[in-house]
């Protein structure tokens, strides 16, 4: 393969193979439920003593490993604020990625040069004024994954776990998926010269993420059953064929993930918001993003926890039925349907690690109808920011969650918006035209600007800015 600008290979300002001085020892994988480590991982991530997901922990991390020699956490602390502050100065390629430059809590690669990467991570902050009236809080701010290389937070998780499969010398990638983590996948793949097998359910998902994932070049595959269904036929499929999974039950998907809220973090000088809001599917990235907070808690690098709440679209609940049906004990997959594709997900692979961030953080989990979601999208659109239906949840069960009583009108709330609001204009156009096929209620329906076909004469064009209020 032919090496360019693009796959890292500088130097890093600061030596830290696996972590280094300031970082956080050896990564290992350990099964969450049998607490077993793993010396490598089966093709299809789960752990084969008792079948359940694994995840990366680290020495300096792990309550089970005992630290005597443990720098102190103030000064650890720190320092890694400093050294990520910095790298901000150099342009080598592992320091100019978000995901990268936090490298000293995610050392999963042997040489930090051979990371496949595109700048991913560096996302904004930005507030939202309007839809913060709407919801009834003083402050409200929304960290925009969807401005991401490929349109969503699927790249942080890529950039990490393709970096594993490109250094182990694997040839061929895999996922299933709504749309995103397709469309991300193809491109990471074609970096790297390797070759990327997309399964997608057919009709079920946005058509720019498709194009996407034939234009990066990935071998695509729209196969006639549900997004479960596809991931099932993966699972069957990497235990016969050498395709390293790439989907979030990857736990290195979830470390790259989890980069996005020490970013977040970071951006915030550190002060720790009340609230973070995420859209809920397979449920991984609110698994990586707890995470990040629980070990940024470890490290010293805050002394709290924001509450991580989760939403779900009703029509593709199953986190919210486990909750309120079993206590969060047992979940029960649902035929998901929702407009929100990116979402429509009955069975989430997830959901264990997802309860566990749910209790830990405090944050609770909420389901929000089409019509909530339709509202909710328009509004931050209407604050000049746009985001993909399913991202919109988080808007909408704050709404929610501020009627309920969990959020007060002075908390500090951070939505994580997921997708650009380029990935589904059928959506978009949709709701202007109002094609949903959903009543909307007023406060949505006026909100709609849908395309006026004119006479080519300023007349007419008057006549319409006059009628604008
Ligand atoms: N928002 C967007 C825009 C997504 O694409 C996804 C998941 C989610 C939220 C939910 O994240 O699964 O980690 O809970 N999309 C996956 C995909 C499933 O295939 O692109 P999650």
């Amino acid at each position: 393969m032919k090496r360019d600008t693009n796959v890292a290979q500088a130097p890093s300002p600061v030596q830290s193979p696996r972590g280094g001085e300031a970082g956080v020892g050896a990564p290992h994988l350990r099964c969450i439920g049998c607490r077993r480590l793993l010396e490598d991982a089966a093709p299809d991530f789960r752990c084969p003593a008792c079948g359940e997901l694994l995840e990366v922990v680290y020495d300096a991390l792990d309550s089970d490993v005992p630290h005597p020699e443990a720098k102190p956490k103030a000064a650890l602390a720190s320092s890694l604020k400093t050294l990520w502050r910095d790298r901000k100065l150099s342009y080598a390629p592992a320091d100019l990625s978000g995901v990268w430059r936090f490298r000293d809590v995610l050392p999963i690669l042997e040489n930090i040069d051979t990371a496949v990467t595109m700048r991913e991570g560096n996302t904004p902050i930005w507030s939202l004024p309007r839809s913060a009236r709407s919801a009834g809080v003083d402050q409200l701010h929304a960290k925009h994954q969807g401005m991401n290389p490929t349109g969503s937070f699927k790249d942080t998780g890529m950039t990490a776990a393709l970096s594993v499969a490109h250094e182990r010398g694997f040839k061929w990638v895999g996922c299933a998926s709504t749309g995103n983590t397709s469309a991300s996948m193809a491109a990471y793949a074609a970096r790297a010269g390797m070759n990327a097998l997309v399964l997608i359910p057919e009709g079920k998902i946005a058509w720019s993420k498709l194009s996407q994932s034939l234009d990066y070049g990935a071998v695509t595959l729209q196969l006639k059953t549900d997004f479960d269904g596809c991931l099932r036929l993966l699972l069957d499929l990497v235990n016969r064929f050498p395709i390293y999974l790439l989907n979030s039950l990857n736990p290195y998907r979830l470390e790259g993930q989890k980069t996005a809220a020490y970013e977040l973090m970071e951006q915030l000088e550190w002060r720790v918001p009340d609230h973070v809001i995420v859209p809920g599917g397979n449920l991984g990235n609110s698994s990586a993003l707890g995470k990040a907070f629980l070990e940024m808690r470890a490290l010293g690098l805050v002394d709290r926890l924001p509450k991580l709440s989760i939403v779900q679209a009703e029509g593709a609940n199953p986190l919210v039925r486990s909750l309120r049906e079993h206590g969060g004990e047992k979940l029960e997959p649902v035929k998901a349907e929702t407009r929100a594709t990116a979402i429509r997900i009955g069975n989430p692979a997830s959901w264990k690690k997802a309860i566990g961030i749910l209790r830990a953080t405090g944050g609770e989990c909420e389901e929000v109808s089409e019509v909530e979601i339709a509202a909710a999208k328009a509004e931050i659109g209407a604050d000049g920011i746009g985001c993909e239906p399913a991202s919109a949840t988080t808007l909408a069960g704050l709404k929610k969650f501020v009627r309920s009583g969990f959020v007060r009108a002075s908390d500090s709330v951070v939505l994580i918006l997921t997708g650009h609001v380029l990935k589904d204009p059928d959506y978009t156009l949709d709701f202007h035209r109002d094609q949903l096929g959903i009543p909307l209620p007023p406060d949505a329906a006026q909100l709609r600007r849908p395309p006026q076909v004119l006479d080519a004469d300023v007349e007419s064009v008057v006549r319409v800015l006059e009628k604008v209020k």
